[in-house]
């Protein structure tokens, strides 16, 4: 065959808010940096997304660069992955505006992250909160984005994407590449230290979740208060035992053993030798991480040049979109 297979797009991107924990790197971060072998990948840090609940000016601003030093930290290399922040290429605002000109307000009404984010931020339900899932769409549209790493709850906003771009494309021919989800595996979700039947999350207390950054001491200490049971059996029963299957899963993440595996290593032992080989484990994975990160995000020269490289290389492509875009709706040519 003669064709020349172009590499799929891939785009992702996370919120520069709150302390990034071991849920986001095993269920996002870290595979980021696998797909840029084989995908043209960018990865952006939706700034613009923060802000449609209230942020401390000098935290966001900080939270933006701890997010960059630790996508470069985690492995992604701004020669082979775009890097860059969503606020410094101006359309994907402007896309969002199109975009909110084609998406109902029944649509965003049945956002269930909408619905929760109201109930949690009842004081401050504003319009970007509403129309977040349009500033995503943007984000992916934008870049004729084929594939979208992320978790579970971000699924049904994909499935709007498509919808709008389905949309769109229904009314003025092929503009937009409809993008699919590329979830991560099952297990891969990592529950609160504290209620194992809630997702670890970044807006609850400290010591529910182990953030990316916590010290090697501190993340024994969270580990080994981790809510276990009282049976001292380490078997992977969701159900029944779900701190002791929590474990086993983070286990199972950073180590690659499989669950039965896992069993027969601690069979026989108490929890305790169990919780410090899971504490072992991912101090191991992490720890190399927290080294780079030191180094990456005191080097401000190559921070700054990442961040414009980025900005500069995927403001190109998203201008390619945006030029179709605007001829397509009919908005006024730029030059006669
Ligand atoms: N909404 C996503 C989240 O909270 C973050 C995000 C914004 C995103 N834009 C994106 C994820 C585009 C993937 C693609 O996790």
């Amino acid at each position: 065959m003669q064709t020349i297979e172009k590499k799929k797009t891939v785009f992702s991107g996370i919120q520069p808010t709150g302390n990034l924990h071991l849920g986001n790197y095993i269920g996002a971060l870290r595979n980021f940096g696998p797909l840029q072998e084989e995908y043209n990948c960018l990865y952006s840090i939706v700034d613009l997304h923060a802000i449609t609940v209230r942020q401390n000016p000098t935290e966001l601003r900080q939270n933006c660069l701890k997010l960059m030093s630790l996508y470069l930290a985690c492995g992604l290399d701004p020669q082979k992955s775009l890097i860059y922040f969503q606020s410094h290429v101006a359309a994907h605002s402007e896309l969002a505006w199109i975009l909110n000109c084609y998406t109902y307000m029944g649509e965003l009404s049945r956002m269930t992250q909408f619905k929760d984010k109201s109930q949690k931020h009842a004081e401050n339900i504003n319009v970007g909160l509403f129309a977040y899932p349009d500033l995503m769409a943007a984000d992916i549209l934008l870049y004729q984005t084929d594939l979208v790493p992320v978790g579970n709850d971000q699924k049904q906003h994909i499935e709007l994407t498509r919808d709008v771009a389905e949309r769109f494309n229904s009314v003025y021919g092929d503009v937009f590449t409809v993008p699919q989800p590329l979830i991560g595996k099952v297990g891969a979700r990592v529950m609160s230290l504290s209620d194992p039947n809630r997702k670890m999350s970044k807006s609850d207390p400290e010591d529910t979740f182990i953030a990316i950054l916590d010290d090697p001491a501190i993340i024994r200490k969270k580990v080994r208060r981790a809510v276990t049971d009282s049976e001292a059996l380490v078997k992977f029963d969701v159900e029944n035992k779900p701190g002791v299957s929590n474990l086993m899963s983070i286990y199972s993440a950073v180590t690659g053993k499989a669950f039965d595996a896992i069993e027969a290593e601690f069979e026989g032992q108490g929890y305790g030798t169990f919780k410090d080989a899971v504490a072992d484990a991912v101090i191991a994975e992490l720890e190399p991480i927290q080294n780079r990160y030191k180094q990456i995000s005191a080097d401000k020269a190559y921070l700054n040049e990442v961040m414009t490289s980025g900005a500069e290389r995927a403001a190109k492509i998203a201008a390619r979109t945006m030029s179709k875009v605007r001829r397509k709706v009919g908005l006024a040519p730029t030059q006669l």
